[in-house]
């Protein structure tokens, strides 16, 4: 039977691939490459240096073009949905055409395949179209929030306290619900500022792992007109920018 790898890379360091990642990259004959239409040269440079440094033979690489998603339709998850879907057809064809029935293959994986990433949803959907059969397994990856409590040198909770981790499409409709301390990826539009007024602590991070690395903290109307500016510097300079952050509300009295 075919097994397909679902490798977690790390979130922009090459050192963040653990061992058993390395193990699992040296066993595929086929390197998946789901390309993305906003991913960067730099992105996708990151990721062969990746492969260069660790994998021992010579694994061929598929790319897996991405098909294109609506963007402009108001409804949200149902664009995702019919993206993952075609997605799944297209995984589908490469894994029958491009592995053996033996064979094994892995797609690399940002961060860790738990965290906001679609490729374990889509890798579902192509064993529920139920055409082809295969075996999978999951190596997890050290991920940008683990990234950010690291290099920020903070745990995320509190004594017995709980964490969320959100987006900033959903904090900037309010601060989540029975939350104190909330972790928020996906943010293109520093949705902290709204918070400005309040007794709240940020500790951010962009291209975490990386030589561009940029780390601030401090009370969110001290510091979020820095971020903002920073951010937006950075993103001129380089034409993408990834960030990640904590928000740390003090206890209600
Ligand atoms: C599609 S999600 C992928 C998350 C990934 N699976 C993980 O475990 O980190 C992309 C988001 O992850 C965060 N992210 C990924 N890499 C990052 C990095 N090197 N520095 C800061 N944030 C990063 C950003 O919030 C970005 O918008």
């Amino acid at each position: 039977m075919r097994t397909v790898l679902l490798v977690g890379v790390g979130a922009g360091d090459p050192e963040h691939v653990t061992v058993q990642a390395i193990k699992a990259l040296n066993r595929a004959d086929v390197v998946f490459v789901a390309e993305k239409r906003a991913e960067t040269d730099e992105l996708v440079r990151l990721r062969h240096e990746i492969l260069e440094r660790y994998v021992e033979g010579s694994p061929r690489t598929v790319a897996l073009p991405d098909p294109a998603r609506d963007r402009s339709s108001p409804a949200y998850r149902e664009a995702v949905e019919e993206w993952r879907a075609k997605r799944a057809e297209v995984w589908e064809k490469a894994i029958a055409g491009e592995l053996r029935d033996d064979g094994c293959g892995a797609f690399l994986v940002w961060g860790d395949p738990a965290i906001y990433d679609s490729t374990l949803a889509v890798i579902d959907q192509v064993l529920a179209r139920g055409n082809l059969e295969f075996a999978h397994e999951v190596i997890p990856g050290i991920s940008s929030p683990q990234a950010l409590a690291a290099r920020q040198r903070i745990a995320f909770n509190r004594v017995g306290g709980a964490v969320q981790i959100t987006t900033g499409r959903r904090l900037s409709a309010g601060w989540p619900e029975g939350a104190d301390d909330v972790v928020v990826m996906l943010d293109s539009d520093c949705a902290f500022t709204r918070f400005a007024g309040d007794e709240v602590d940020i500790y951010w991070g962009a291209y975490l792992g990386t030589e561009d690395e940029i780390l601030r903290s401090g009370r969110v109307g001290e510091v979020a007109e820095e971020i903002r500016k920073l951010r937006s510097e950075a993103r001129e300079r380089k034409g993408w920018v990834m960030d990640t952050y904590l928000l740390r509300r003090s206890p209600r009295s």
